[in-house]
């Protein structure tokens, strides 16, 4: 299986210096990169600007991004050619309108106008073909996980979701559930990053032997 594997937060400029960003530390995705290569998967990691780069298996083919647009373009560019896209980044929700160029001079304050970023998970699912699979993450409060997690899965139309407890970002373990839009839910119960990764792997590659 050729699986795409997207980790790591996105930074949105706001200047030349200053940008906004989030607290994912791309363990997950980084995880899933080094357990997809160990089951004998063809691997493309496009990560994000994470704070510690852990020494990676030179097997990974790895493309660093920082913002949702330069995502984008690699998403745009590298979709083609997997069997899996596994969307573990942590995308911003929203941009500055317009990045002001050079640096924002000191004030007595300063409004920022956010724009939506495009739903890029959402943007793949509807440009992928038949045998490909999409699957998506998603972070939300522990009482009505799954059930938010259901409907994210309905509204970007991907195949899978993997539901999270909100405490997951930047946390070392994950007590995540597996959905699919066929109606299929698995829970392994709290596992380290790297274990969860591996039986994730497995659920991709049954996932994708199914739609193929
Ligand atoms: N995602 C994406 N593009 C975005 C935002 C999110 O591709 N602009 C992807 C993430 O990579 C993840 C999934 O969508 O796989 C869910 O992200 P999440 O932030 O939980 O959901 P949102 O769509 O942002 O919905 P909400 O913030 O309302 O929970």
């Amino acid at each position: 299986m050729r699986l795409l594997i997207t980790a790591g937060p996105t930074r949105e400029p706001i200047d030349a210096v200053r940008f906004i960003s989030n607290r994912s530390s791309g363990r997950m995705g980084i995880a899933l990169a080094g357990a997809g290569v160990e089951a004998g998967h063809t691997v493309t990691l496009l990560l994000g600007p994470v704070e510690h780069v852990p020494s990676l298996d030179p097997r990974i083919d790895v493309h660093r991004f920082e913002s949702s647009d330069d995502l984008g373009r690699l998403l745009d560019a590298q979709l083609v050619a997997c069997d899996a896209l596994v969307m573990a980044a942590a995308v911003a929700d929203y941009r500055p309108a317009e990045a002001t160029a050079g640096k924002l001079p000191r004030g007595a304050g300063h409004t920022l106008r956010l724009e939506a970023t495009p739903d890029l998970v959402a943007r793949a699912a509807s440009r992928k073909r038949a045998d490909q699979v999409v699957i998506a993450f998603a972070l939300e409060a522990a009482a009505d996980l799954e059930r938010r997690a259901m409907e994210k899965m309905a509204r970007k139309c991907v195949d899978a979701i993997v539901a999270n407890p909100l405490d997951t970002m930047d946390a070392p373990g994950i007590n995540g559930v597996w959905l699919t839009a066929v109606g299929e839910r698995a829970a392994p119960g709290p596992l380290s990053k790297p274990q969860f990764a591996a039986w994730l792997i497995e659920q991709v590659g049954r996932l994708h032997a199914a739609a193929s």
